[in-house]
């Protein structure tokens, strides 16, 4: 069995992360969906930032999506905010300590729902991420990344589980995967595994599991113009999609083949508002990369004529850029108004 080794090991090595201290089934929720995708040294300050401002699920069911979105801006898949806040408003005064009605709820898939029963409920569940997959494939010495060896190393991390530390197991083995383990680096002779595993005995143990090569994104062309009218700035919000739902944003879309950035903001304005732009002037290029893509942005500055025909399917406001903080905004967004400050 490995894990009388690897809980001694927890013991005088775990991380000290701010939801491991007051730990209950809230907290341990909102820290899983926050480290869904994203890395343990992102989530801190979010966690710290939702929790002076939400410290209990009953304080959070009164919250205002909003202002939830607010806290999550920069944290990316924002989704797992709104998840979170219909979690809220589903749940009564707390969260179902089983799996099957865990994995009801929105943003709660598999591995979610059995890190929230081994850590906060104490039930022997092992929720296999990115990191105990590794070290799983490394301790059987699998190479290939295969459904089967998948399925493998989940049996095996089963069967190895201390059932009466279920959740220091499962976060044993994600500390272990992150520090001594990780998938470029390892630091073999400080691990309390090394007896039983086969890719140390081999001499090179990142290679276990084969990495895989990361396919490339496609990459969008947008044009988005900031609309000056007098003193203040259109923004749009957008509607509960599953991208980026509820934020707010400059208008424009995305440029069509054999068109012009500038004949894309034209028609992509008049489209989306119903609003004549003249002579947009063209403020420079922002570049980013969501997780399953990446954008190429022309952004642009205008004024319509008039405002009266402004026709829209989403909410929209006019507002001063010095208030433009109090509205969540995607980081492409972030990063034209940076363009802009660097003009000014
Ligand atoms: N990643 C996902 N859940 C985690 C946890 N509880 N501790 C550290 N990293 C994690």
């Amino acid at each position: 069995m490995i894990h009388n080794k690897l809980l001694q090991w927890f013991d005088q090595n775990k991380r000290d992360l701010p939801w491991r201290q007051g730990r209950n089934p809230y907290r341990v929720w909102i820290s899983e969906i926050m480290l869904q995708q994203t890395q343990v040294r992102t989530v801190i300050p979010y966690f710290q930032k939702w929790m002076e401002k939400y410290p209990s699920l009953k304080i959070l069911q009164d919250a205002e999506y909003n202002d939830l979105l607010k806290i999550w801006e920069g944290l990316g898949y924002y989704s797992r905010c709104k998840n979170i806040f219909k979690t809220s408003q589903l749940v009564n005064s707390s969260l179902p300590n089983n799996y099957e009605d865990l994995i009801k709820l929105p943003g709660i898939g598999d591995y979610t729902a059995k890190a929230i029963l081994s850590i906060a409920f104490k039930k022997p569940y092992v929720s296999v991420d990115t990191n105990l997959e590794r070290v799983g494939y490394r301790i059987l010495g699998l190479k290939s990344k295969t459904q089967r060896n998948s399925k493998r190393v989940i049996k095996f991390l089963e069967e190895n589980q201390n059932p009466n530390r279920p959740g220091d197991y499962n976060e044993a083995l994600m500390d272990l995967g992150s520090s001594l383990c990780s998938s470029r680096v390892t630091f073999c002779k400080e691990c309390p595994l090394t007896g039983e595993c086969k890719a140390y005995i081999s001499s090179s143990p990142t290679s276990y599991p084969k990495i895989e090569i990361s396919k490339k994104v496609p990459v969008y062309n947008i044009a988005v113009s900031l609309i000056k009218y007098e003193n203040d700035f259109l923004i749009t919000k957008r509607s509960n999609t599953k991208f980026l739902p509820g934020l707010w944003e400059f208008p424009g879309g995305k440029i069509e083949k054999n068109e012009t950035p500038l004949e894309a903001i034209i028609r992509e304005v008049k489209e989306e508002t119903n609003l004549n732009i003249v002579n947009p002037i063209y403020l420079g290029n922002v570049g980013h990369r969501y997780s399953h893509f990446g954008v190429n942005i022309s952004l642009f500055i205008s004024s319509p004529r008039s405002i009266k025909k402004i026709n829209m399917n989403q909410e929209y406001k006019w507002i001063n850029l010095k208030d433009i903080h109090k509205y969540p905004l995607p980081k492409a967004n972030h990063k034209m108004l940076d363009i802009l400050k660097k003009l000014d």
